[in-house]
């Protein structure tokens, strides 16, 4: 070893990452231990003892091991991580690597540890800055730049993120300004420059405007969670950010009541119609839903006797399906056993098919009624409820895998298209084939049962005898 070197203390200097790289390459050479280096933050001119161990004699120069690319590559990342012994602290690492004490790296050793959370640190400063920086766009007569952001980061990451933007933001003109130095993009050329003297930047403008307009109509304050969003977005930058001055009111107005509404007070006191939402998708995944007649998907069980499932082969080839069960199926737990089963029984036999071949379901498993005097009137089902039912008559289908399925009537078929805009009137008549299923749409047998006119009833009872034998054909 030197021996001038090893009494005395040797200074460093070292500004930026490639400064630190050079000075320890050459303290290395010299075998100048960490303890004995004092790091400055400079380029100072008064050379010590150091600059006298560079111009030593070659002799003195030991063999440095070469440094992988993945080791220089972490150094240079925590060289980001503001500390003032940082240059003191890498050189260490790196003598410690150097001396073949390779535990320097894991995380179990207390420097490696430390280098690894310098390492995280850095990158999620990166992270935020890439996500809570803002431009604003400039009046074009001022010229470029064309769009400014301030930003204060807590690490030296300013580098890295122009570059980000630089590869992001194409030809377009920007300056990024911190507390510390400026990065500016002209297009072509990234340039440092000195800190800017102007501090944050004061916007109100049609732009922002515009965007505290539209960030206050995605604020969901049914999904707000205060203290998730102060993780995610650290209260440190908030200061900094255009909507930040509307988070505070926007909090609290969710939690005063506007989470009751699920959107903006602004939104939720507007009049109109209201969105309707697929009971399929509103409801939470249940890995188990129960068995039919513990169905609450809807509200039509409370006044059910019972909930009605298809019945008829497992394996059918032809499955017809009704809207819902009457107030006879109600009682009997089974579907199409009242005046409207009769009809369709004879249609049926009309069209050469037998019942017990075919499947018979409803696209809603409960009966739906309103009171008038002692009578339970049937009420058609609405599209909330017909949503509810789908996943019975999906599975139903899964289960029995037919090859043609008889819509009988419109709930029938809005359940099986899954879309409540689908006309009776233009399907009747037409099969169509959905993934590798047909579809046949007729009438319901209620329908037929209550067209007036003998003519009506009976052109009614045809088509549904004409569907009924176009599944035939494909049984
Ligand atoms: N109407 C239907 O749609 N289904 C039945 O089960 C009974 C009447």
């Amino acid at each position: 070893m030197n021996e001038l070197l090893t009494a005395v203390t040797v200074c460093a200097h070292a500004k930026n990452f490639s400064h630190w790289r050079d000075e320890a390459r050459r303290l290395l050479a010299q075998r100048v231990p960490p303890w004995q280096v004092q790091w400055q933050n400079s380029t100072g001119e008064n050379e010590t003892l150091f600059n006298n161990a560079m111009t030593a004699p070659a002799q003195a120069s030991a063999a440095i091991a070469r440094v992988p690319r993945a080791l220089l590559q972490t150094l240079q990342a925590a060289a980001n991580f503001r500390a003032d012994d940082r240059w003191a602290f890498l050189y260490k690492i790196l003598w410690r690597w150097q001396n073949g004490d390779r535990a320097v790296l894991s995380v179990a050793d207390e420097d490696g540890n430390r280098l690894h959370a310098m390492v995280k640190a850095v990158e999620r400063e990166v992270h935020y800055m890439h996500a809570y920086l803002r431009f604003r766009e400039r009046a074009p007569e001022l010229g470029a730049p064309r769009f400014v952001a301030w930003f204060e980061p807590s690490h030296d990451v300013l580098e890295e993120v122009a570059e980000h933007f630089a590869r992001r933001m194409g030809n377009v003109s920007w300056l990024i300004a911190t507390p510390d130095a400026t990065m500016a993009w002209d297009g072509r050329t990234l340039m440092q420059g000195p800190p800017s003297a102007s501090g944050p930047l004061q916007v109100d403008d049609e732009g922002e405007r515009l965007w505290l307009t539209y960030y206050r109509s995605i604020f969901n304050p049914a999904r707000t969670n205060a203290r998730a969003m102060e993780m995610h977005m650290p209260v440190r930058y908030w200061k900094n950010l255009p909507e930040s001055k509307l988070i505070p009111g926007l909090v609290s107005d969710a939690v005063l009541g506007g989470r009751c509404v699920g959107q903006v007070s602004a939104v939720g006191a507007r009049h109109g119609t209201s969105v309707h939402v697929s009971a399929e998708a509103a409801q939470p995944e249940r890995p188990d839903q129960g068995t039919l007649n513990q169905c609450r998907r809807c509200d039509l069980w409370r006044n059910a006797t019972q909930a009605v499932a298809g019945e008829g082969p497992r394996k059918a080839k032809v499955m017809l399906v009704g809207e819902q069960p009457g107030d006879q199926e109600d009682l009997a737990g089974k579907p199409f056993v009242g005046p409207a089963g009769h009809l369709l029984d004879r249609a049926l036999q009309a069209a050469g098919l037998d019942r017990n071949d075919v499947y018979v379901t409803n696209a809603v498993k409960h009966f739906k009624w309103e009171p008038r005097g002692k009578r339970r009137m049937h009420k058609t089902p609405g599209q909330r409820e017909i949503d509810a039912c789908m996943l019975w008559l999906d599975e139903e289908i899964a289960q029995v895998k037919p090859e043609v399925v008889v819509a009988l009537g419109s709930t029938a078929l809005k359940s099986l298209m899954k879309s409540s805009k689908v006309s009776l009137t233009k399907m009747l008549g037409e099969p169509i084939t959905v993934g590798d299923r047909h579809i046949i749409t007729t009438y319901h047998p209620s329908y037929v049962l209550r067209v007036p006119g003998d003519d009506a009833k009976a052109a009614a009872f045809e088509n549904m005898v004409h569907a009924f034998r176009q599944a035939k054909t494909y049984a």
